[in-house]
């Protein structure tokens, strides 16, 4: 048999993550902070529930409730798999005015054939739709290093709106095959960033994003940050069971939980930075993800739970799920009086625990809970 060639391993190993995603827990054992953030109970909300508006802006775009699905996939040719699940997402971000990411589109890059696995603007003409590219690739020590003309790809075969750039040194690092060089990625990014037409996000995938990061990118014009914050999916965890050998698996263990929580790297971005925040990582409920909203997030973002569905192709599966989080948070809304988001920003909150001792040293919390925090 022929060897299988780098790409070919990319796509092969994408469905090893689906698949443990699927059949094992690979969530983080800790959580992503949000418990820590209270509420205070408005008993005179002066509001009634049904006038809240959930919609938000972003990116000079309106969309009708703040939440984002988090790129999962892609990589297959025609209709398999990958497909299959960007498709169901894609029609029920349709029917919500949603955005949605695409997963890596490194695979497309190498081998074209697979763009239809990227492709769902047939089923879903109106989605802000966010291509998918890594860090590592745009290195300077990287053979055949990315730059304008692959971005352009990602973007303009799938016909998407932006382009998100994940970091993930974290993954990288604890898998055998990790593209562990990061040598020059804020300059060639900035580089990409001056030259090319369309916003991009720079995006965690569950370590979380300090400030000193969050700073980084926005004085290099990154349009917007995903925070991918500790507390949901753990790649450290998805490669402990990829992890062929003992050194692998103890590494991969060791790393698990390693990160900054959801809930922390959105306070951090938000008292460092104007960008607009998606805060991904463990959002699991309406609850949660109003306090991201609350803390200054534009949305919250969501992988993990959508995919059983999405698996199935279970369009209404998919809005079901979606469906409860905007009710939850319509919920929420309406306990602490504020009729939309904008007014969801300005309500009090209380950090308290693990979470305060962190951010006291980190920011200036008291301003922060001001107000400071928009
Ligand atoms: C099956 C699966 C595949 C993923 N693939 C990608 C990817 O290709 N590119 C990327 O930027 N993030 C990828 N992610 C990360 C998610 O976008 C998200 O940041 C992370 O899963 C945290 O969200 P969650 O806790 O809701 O799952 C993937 C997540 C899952 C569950």
């Amino acid at each position: 048999m022929e060897a299988l060639d780098r790409e070919e391993l990319t796509i092969i190993r994408k469905f090893e993550h689906i698949e443990h995603c699927l059949k094992r827990n690979v969530q983080a054992h800790v959580s992503n902070g949000f418990e820590d953030v209270h509420f205070i109970h408005m008993s005179l909300p002066e509001i009634d529930k049904d006038e809240i508006d959930l919609s938000v802006e972003f990116l000079g775009r309106r969309f009708d409730y703040p939440i984002f699905i988090a790129g999962m996939t892609g990589g297959t040719k025609g209709s398999q798999l990958a497909g299959k699940i960007n498709r169901t997402l894609a029609k029920a971000a349709q029917e919500l005015n949603i955005p949605m990411g695409v997963g890596s589109q490194r695979a497309m890059v190498r081998k074209p054939e697979t763009w239809e696995s990227y492709y769902v603007r047939d089923v879903a003409p109106d989605v802000f739709l966010v291509g998918n590219l890594g860090a590592p690739q745009f290195a300077e020590t990287m053979p055949e290093r990315y730059g304008l003309e692959e971005a352009l790809k990602a973007v303009e075969t799938v016909q998407a709106d932006a382009l998100a750039i994940h970091l993930n040194p974290l993954q990288e690092s604890v898998q055998p095959e990790g593209d562990t060089q990061y040598r020059g990625v804020l300059k060639a990014l900035a580089e990409l960033k001056s030259e090319f037409p369309y916003p991009i996000i720079a995006k965690e995938t569950g370590a979380g994003v300090s400030m000193e990061v969050a700073v980084r990118l926005e004085s290099i014009g990154i349009d917007a940050i995903d925070v991918g914050g500790l507390g949901g999916t753990s790649w450290s965890g998805v490669e402990y069971y990829r992890a062929k050998d003992e050194m692998g698996r103890n590494l991969a263990l060791k790393f698990w939980d390693w990160g900054i929580k959801t809930a922390i790297s959105v306070a951090e971005v938000r008292s460092s930075t104007e960008l607009p925040i998606i805060a991904t990582g463990g959002m699991r409920d309406g609850i949660t993800m109003a306090k991201a909203l609350a803390m200054g997030a534009t949305f919250a973002g969501v992988a993990l739970p959508l995919l059983k569905p999405a698996v199935k192709g279970d369009v209404e599966g998919v809005v079901k799920v979606l469906r409860r989080y905007i009710e939850e948070i319509r919920n929420t809304m309406f306990l602490v009086g504020a009729k939309n988001v904008e007014e969801l920003r300005r309500v009090p909150l209380v950090i308290t625990g693990f979470t305060r001792e962190w951010l006291e040293q980190r920011i200036d919390l008291p301003a922060y809970l001001r107000g400071g925090r928009f």
